[in-house]
């Protein structure tokens, strides 16, 4: 363990009093039980009682069900009391959905490609507790049907309850204080709420290494056979060492998958700083890297069940460890990964024709279609890489030929794609360059141009930004390449790119469309985690399956705004690592104030910004006193005057006039922003008040 400061990588999770924790869904204890009844079928008398605690009792009155609402999202092994039986060969049945939409007499919602999955069934006697065997965890689940069979007999239940199965590393304890590390507020609720919610989800995403997907019908059960009855299901395949594991969905997949990490792992690092569990969810990618450098689509069981390999996904690995790195500070583990990292950057290389772009031969991606050639997405994702390749190949000080060889390969695949891959027509980037062209314009690819910074310039970069704004529908952003799709993932790099392109309330406003109308409020929703990916026209129907009820509506690659929010809009960024260095940048994007602050192993980090009447910016920051860092606003009119105050000394320096020339640059941004620096603050508490004319 490398050691940072004065505290080590690796210790227990640091805890420490945040606010706001009001708006935070984790559960302060495991045992959960419903928030209300949804619906009753058939006689039930004191349906309600079963939401009350221990003692109450419900008598299910011949055939009949009672549908439970907890009221949000949830995850675990269900129990409960038999007080009373009449007859003799009673059952009680038991089923989940995370939607409304798939409440059904039959059974839950669904895991695999076709049908639903089965009810848990128990044959009951008076007096006896039953409780869901360990496999039969459900990982995302809103609402509890019970289910009593027998015409003629009554059964009464009592002390129904769920004992919740996720991050099942925190002890009662932790759970009890609190696990939230960070937090996030401005003056918008929704906003907050969105914050939480993708903090949230990123919880349910968070299992046990032994409960992960059997995928017991890989290959068997698909959107082309006809199943008639409800399917058997359970989880109890171990996907990686270690006490937990971030997998990409509560319900499913329940397997590690390096894309859902990517939007997952910095949401985590704002909200919760759950770390280590991440380090053995990259282990079960990075062991099963074979002899070529080629890394796996998704983990166990099913990287090693199916030779899929994606382009993708195997650079998305690569820059979970870097960021994985960045957010611990752990130098140790970015050592002993280079090599392996390395052999993977040169697989991917190896795909790099002479056109200077990577021609893909591999359709696996995030599920979208036609990715294939001289690829706009995976050549952006490929530059990105290269570009973090070069940054940890200079903290680690390695200068071999073979690093060496990455900027020139970079900057080949920035021009060679802004020169055949660009249309100044649609200010968009095509799909690629295969002929007849194209008039595909994807969201992932243009997203990822501005991300990745492929575009080169900030004008190009808000020239996309603006076209891609345009084509949002009432839904939210589509992604053309994936049908007739809404992809809360690729959406989250979209979040970032109009940030990056200084068009913070495009931003600001996609988040309220996509996340907060649709995926928080409509009524089909869960009220507390993000749904996988959704139709333009608002059904709950996600292009590449063709089984509705099978939908993740806890997938943790849905979470973008959690991070991007924090990052950009409230602007607080480590920059090196752990926040050895920082920089705090906010966009507030039309909103007044934004507050945002999280923890490392280096101490806290916060921020508030606030927009002044005048026009000005008043930001406050707080960073660890060991670390340095800087402070960058962009405004737009006349700068008048620029104070920045060091609250622990008292010192403060007023620039006015000529001498704002040091900080004052303009930016090359068509959207005329101007920008200010403050650099070299030494960790500290600051405000920093910009003032215009
Ligand atoms: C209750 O009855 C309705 C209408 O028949 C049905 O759609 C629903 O699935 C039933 N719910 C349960 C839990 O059985
Ligand atoms: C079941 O409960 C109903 C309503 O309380 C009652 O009328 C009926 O007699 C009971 N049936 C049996 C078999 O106990
Ligand atoms: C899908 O299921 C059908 C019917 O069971 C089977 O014949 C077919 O091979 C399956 N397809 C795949 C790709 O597994
Ligand atoms: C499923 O049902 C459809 C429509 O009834 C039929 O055309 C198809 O052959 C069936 N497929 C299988 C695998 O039985
Ligand atoms: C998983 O659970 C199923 C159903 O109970 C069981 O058949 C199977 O043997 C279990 N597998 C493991 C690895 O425990
Ligand atoms: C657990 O770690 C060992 C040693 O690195 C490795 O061989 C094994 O594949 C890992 N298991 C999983 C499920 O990742
Ligand atoms: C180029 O893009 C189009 C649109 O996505 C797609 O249909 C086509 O298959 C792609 N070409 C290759 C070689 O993948
Ligand atoms: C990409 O590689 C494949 C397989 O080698 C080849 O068939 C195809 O023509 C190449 N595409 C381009 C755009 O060079
Ligand atoms: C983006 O790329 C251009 C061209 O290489 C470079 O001048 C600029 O500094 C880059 N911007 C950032 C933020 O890295
Ligand atoms: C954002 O939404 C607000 C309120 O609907 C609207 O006034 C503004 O023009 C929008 N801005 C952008 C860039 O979408
Ligand atoms: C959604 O959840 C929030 C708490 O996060 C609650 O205040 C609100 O009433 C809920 N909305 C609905 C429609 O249940
Ligand atoms: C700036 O904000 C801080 C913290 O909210 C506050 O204490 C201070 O008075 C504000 N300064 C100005 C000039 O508004």
């Amino acid at each position: 363990m490398k050691l940072l400061g004065l505290i080590t990588v690796g210790t227990t999770l640091v805890q420490a009093q945040v606010p706001y924790t009001e708006y935070v869904l984790t559960p302060r204890s495991r045992i959960l039980r419903p928030a209300s009844v949804y619906n009753v079928n058939g006689t039930v008398s004191n349906a309600e009682q079963l939401t009350t605690g221990t003692t109450a009792a419900t008598t299910f009155v011949g055939q009949s069900a009672v549908t439970y609402d907890f009221g949000k999202n949830v995850a675990g092994l269900v129990s409960f009391n038999v007080s009373d039986v009449s007859g003799q060969n009673d059952h009680i049945g038991i089923s989940f959905t995370e939607s409304s939409l798939w409440i059904s007499s039959e059974g839950c919602d669904a895991t695999a490609d076709s049908g639903i999955d089965e009810a848990l069934w128990w044959a009951v006697q008076p007096g006896m507790q039953y409780t869901a065997e360990k496999q039969y965890q459900r990982g995302g689940f809103r609402y509890l049907n019970v289910y009593h069979n027998d015409s003629t007999d009554n059964v009464t239940l009592a002390d129904l309850h769920v004992y919740y199965t996720a991050v099942p590393h925190y002890t009662d304890e932790q759970l009890a204080e609190g696990v939230q590390t960070g937090f996030f507020h401005c003056e918008d609720d929704q906003i907050n709420r969105v914050w939480y919610a993708g903090a949230y989800t990123n919880e349910l995403c968070t299992i046990d290494p032994t409960a992960g997907n059997s995928l017991i019908y890989l290959g068997e059960v698909n959107s082309t056979s006809n199943i008639t009855e409800p399917l058997p299901w359970y989880n109890n395949y171990t996907i990686s060492n270690g006490t937990a594991v971030l997998v990409d969905g509560g319900k499913r997949d329940r397997l590690v998958w390096p894309g859902d990490i990517l939007i997952s792992q910095p949401g985590i690092f704002v909200s919760t700083y759950d770390m280590e569990m991440l380090r053995d969810s990259l282990d079960s990618l990075l062991v099963l890297q074979n002899t070529s450098g080629a890394l796996p689509y998704a983990g166990r069981p099913f990287g090693t069940a199916l030779p899929v390999w994606s382009f993708t996904y195997h650079l998305h690995s690569l820059t979970d460890i870097y960021d994985y790195y960045l957010y611990t500070g752990n130098l140790s583990y970015l050592e002993q990964t280079w090599d392996i990292y390395k052999l993977a950057l040169n697989f991917s290389l190896s795909f790099v024709d002479d056109t200077g772009l990577a021609n893909v031969t591999t359709s696996a991606d995030w599920l979208r279609f036609g990715m294939g050639g001289h690829n706009i997405e995976a050549n952006a994702i490929l530059y990105y890489v290269l570009t973090t390749a070069i940054k940890i190949a200079n903290i680690l000080e390695d200068t071999s030929d073979f690093v060496e060889t990455w900027p020139m390969i970079a900057s080949q695949i920035r021009i060679a794609a802004n020169d055949r891959l660009w249309d100044s027509e649609l200010n968009l980037y095509r799909d690629n360059d295969t002929q007849p062209l194209t008039d595909l314009h994807p969201q992932d690819g243009n997203a990822w141009a501005i991300v990745s910074n492929l575009t080169g310039s900030t004008a190009r970069s808000s020239n996309v930004s603006r076209a891609l704004q345009a084509r949002w529908g009432p839904y939210g952003a589509p992604a053309p390449e994936a049908g007739s799709t809404v992809s809360p993932f690729i959406s989250g790099f979209e979040l970032q790119a109009h940030y990056l392109a200084g068009r913070p309330e495009a931003a600001v406003n996609l988040t309220k469309l996509m996340w907060g109308d649709f995926m928080l409020d409509d009524p089909r929703m869960t009220n507390s985690t993000f749904i996988e990916g959704y139709s333009t026209n608002g059904d709950l129907h996600y292009a590449p399956y063709s089984n509705d009820p099978r939908i993740s509506h806890a997938h943790g690659w849905a979470t973008g705004p959690t991070s991007t929010l924090t990052f950009f809009g409230a602007g607080l960024q480590v920059t090196s690592a752990a926040g050895q260095t920082w920089l705090v940048e906010p966009q507030l994007g039309g909103l007044q104030y934004i507050e945002a602050g999280y923890q490392t192993n280096l101490g806290s980090f916060s921020t508030s910004t606030r927009a002044m009447e005048d026009g000005g910016l008043n930001v406050t920051l707080s960073t660890p006193q060991s670390t340095s860092g800087e402070v960058r606003i962009r405004y737009h009119g006349t700068l008048a005057s620029l104070t920045v105050t060091n609250l622990d000394t008292g010192t403060m320096t007023r620039r006015s006039g000529e001498a704002l020339d040091v900080v004052k640059r303009q930016s090359s941004s068509s959207e005329d922003a101007q920008i200010v620096t403050v650099s070299d603050l030494q960790g500290g508490n600051y405000t920093v008040i910009l003032q215009l004319s």
